[in-house]
């Protein structure tokens, strides 16, 4: 089975693409989902999260950049840091810009890509801050869009374009893509980024993510010591919030390469209920 392509985009900077695509990839991994993460912005700040090493993404050689060349082995690294496998930024990777299809064929490569033991169930893509080929060749190939976005002005601005995009230029050419707006960096204590979250809420009811997540220092500090933030932080509220958030996006997402329906399961009080029930007919036929 292929795998499911999460692509974390917004042509803001600062709004977490990076942060919340980390943690999507540390809960799917924690969760014993084979997963892949893509760095596809050419800072390489996911690529430091994931090695520690600053200066990891100042070459071409062994890069996510290798995609783009049909004959190079694929060069899939595993993080020390998080453990799940990922290919690292480089910095030149702005000289695939120009070439629509040729990057959609590169990213399609993760479609058959094998992790060793099967193909991957995950694929995070971390895209860089542009409307660039970079950002619209991953949502031409992936099955969710993630929007982070941050409940202010600044934030909130070109998001309704952008979903105009996701709907209207990328949908027709890729059906599957469903979208996601996740409200990030949200600051408790600013009735102005609630009001803005409100609005955002009922401006988007179909496609935004009922959590709210808020600025915490907790975050930073939690990814500079490779644990996500549900498992530093001192605020239970914003632990589920967050926890829940990315058990959410990954529901959708099959974990066992046979039964696809895996995923689909009962919540825990249904759960016990359901084999209680299973075990009395099992019970009544043997
Ligand atoms: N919820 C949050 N609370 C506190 N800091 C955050 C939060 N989300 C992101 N950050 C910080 O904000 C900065 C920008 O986040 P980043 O994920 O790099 O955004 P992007 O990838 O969209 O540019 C980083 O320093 C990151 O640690
Ligand atoms: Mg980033």
């Amino acid at each position: 089975m292929q795998p499911k392509i999460f692509a974390f985009a917004n042509q803001k900077g600062g709004v977490g693409k990076t942060t919340l695509a980390v943690h999507m990839a540390i809960h799917a991994h924690s969760m014993g989902y084979r997963v892949l993460f893509v760095d596809l912005d050419q800072q390489g700040s996911a690529t430091f999260l994931l090695t520690g090493d600053g200066d990891r993404h100042q070459t071409e050689e062994g890069t996510v950049l290798d995609l783009w060349y049909p004959d190079r082995k694929i060069p899939v690294q595993t993080s020390p840091v998080f453990g799940f496998d990922f290919l690292q930024a480089s910095a030149a990777l702005d000289v695939v810009d120009d070439e629509m299809d040729t990057a959609i064929l590169a990213l399609r490569r993760l479609e058959n890509l094998d992790s060793g033991q099967g193909n991957y169930h995950l694929v995070v893509i971390d895209c860089p801050p542009a409307p660039n080929v970079r950002q619209i060749a991953p949502l031409m190939v992936a099955d969710l869009h993630v929007i982070p976005v941050t409940p202010d002005a600044l934030g909130t601005q070109g998001l309704v374009s952008l979903v105009q995009t996701n709907l209207h230029q990328i949908r027709p050419a890729n059906p599957k893509l469903q979208l996601k707006v996740l409200i990030n960096r949200l600051k408790a204590n600013s009735p102005k980024n609630h009001a803005v979250a409100k609005e955002l809420v009922e401006h988007f009811p179909d496609w935004i993510l009922p959590q709210q997540l808020f600025e915490r220092e907790d975050v930073r500090t939690g990814l500079r010591r490779g644990l996500p933030y549900w498992e530093v932080c001192r605020d239970t509220a914003q632990q589920d919030a967050w926890y829940q958030a990315f058990d959410g996006l990954l529901a959708g997402v099959p974990d066992d390469d046979d039964d696809p329906d895996l995923r689909e399961i009962p919540e825990p009080e249904d759960a016990e209920e359901i084999l209680a029930q299973q075990e009395q007919a099992e019970g009544g036929v043997s």
